[in-house]
């Protein structure tokens, strides 16, 4: 037609952004118009092709279709991307010194059972090597924070939470804990294991595809909370482990980093009815004053 522009790309995304600006919730326009812009931006930028944005689609696809209630392969996959830590950092306002938060992960489970100090909470047959942790919850002027609860869960030495696991009793190495009058809390597990995350689905292609491994660094998680102040969800990392560099999903930060040392204490050890030599690992939750609140969100494994 004699006088007709062609169109080009940047006048769709001209049309496109002016067609959401009248969403009514400030917010909600907001996301729309900057998702637009970034989504627009990202295609232009490595200019995408009509194949690869058919294979991205049916990679979509695929993450929905192999999630249930047990397995969240979009939350797993935000997880690889990074980008659970960068919304969990961007947004969780403490300052230097606090506990920091992790990922939370697909294995927590709620109602743990409630424990006494120096309990075990490993309850299979070969867990592992027996490990005494302990330490104290501070507020951020160093006072203790009595009563508060620790929700802890990690895996035996085959690198499995027990409800992936057949061999393990139910709630194997998961248990809930307060802190005594002094702020301070210890119990007795046994040092985690590095594992590996599922690659069966569209994660592992993703991950093949970066040729990045699948490996977690070995990690206990916890959630501490307690009236009155933050709840924090997060973990603690062995520093030896041999993949502390490169978790798959991007967890660890400097504070969270533990080490596990030999003890030989058999006055300790025989106290608790546990076998001496055994590994210590220590470690004080700081947190800051604010709202208590529920976990966010837990598939149900
Ligand atoms: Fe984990």
């Amino acid at each position: 037609m004699d006088g007709a522009l062609k169109t080009t790309p940047d006048m769709i995304t001209e049309i496109v952004l002016k067609s959401y600006e009248k969403a009514p919730d400030p917010r909600t326009n907001q996301i729309l118009q900057e998702l637009i812009i970034a989504l627009h931006g990202f295609a232009k930028a490595v200019k995408l092709t009509p194949d690869e944005l058919i294979a991205a689609t049916q990679l979509l696809a695929r993450t929905g279709q192999i999630s249930d209630h047990k397995r969240h392969e979009f939350i797993l996959m935000s997880d690889i991307l990074g980008l659970t830590m960068l919304v969990e950092t961007m947004n969780d306002d403490l300052p230097e010194g606090a506990f920091e938060p992790s990922v939370l992960g697909p294995f927590y489970r709620e109602g743990s059972p409630e424990i006494a100090h120096f309990d075990n909470i490993s309850r299979g047959d070969n867990d592992g090597s027996p490990a005494l942790v302990s330490g104290q919850v501070r507020d951020i002027d160093g006072n203790p924070v009595v009563n508060a609860m620790l929700d802890i869960w990690q895996t035996n030495n085959n690198g499995l939470y027990e409800n992936m696991d057949d061999t393990q009793p139910d709630y194997n190495l998961r248990a809930r804990l307060r802190t005594d009058g002094e702020g301070t809390y210890s119990f007795w597990t046994v040092k985690p294991e590095s594992y590996p995350i599922p690659t069966d689905g569209p994660v592992g292609d993703v991950l093949e595809a970066g040729a990045r491994h699948n490996m977690r660094p070995a990690h206990i998680h916890f959630i501490v909370s307690a009236l009155g102040y933050k709840t924090i969800v997060s973990e603690l990392f062995a520093r030896e482990d041999e993949y502390i560099e490169g978790d798959a999903v991007f967890g660890v930060k400097d504070s969270l980093l533990v080490d596990f040392t030999p003890a030989d204490e058999p006055a300790v050890a025989s106290k608790s009815g546990m076998e001496n030599p055994f590994w210590r690992m220590s470690y004080d939750f700081v947190l800051v004053a604010g709202d208590r609140a529920q976990t966010a969100f837990s598939t149900e494994r």
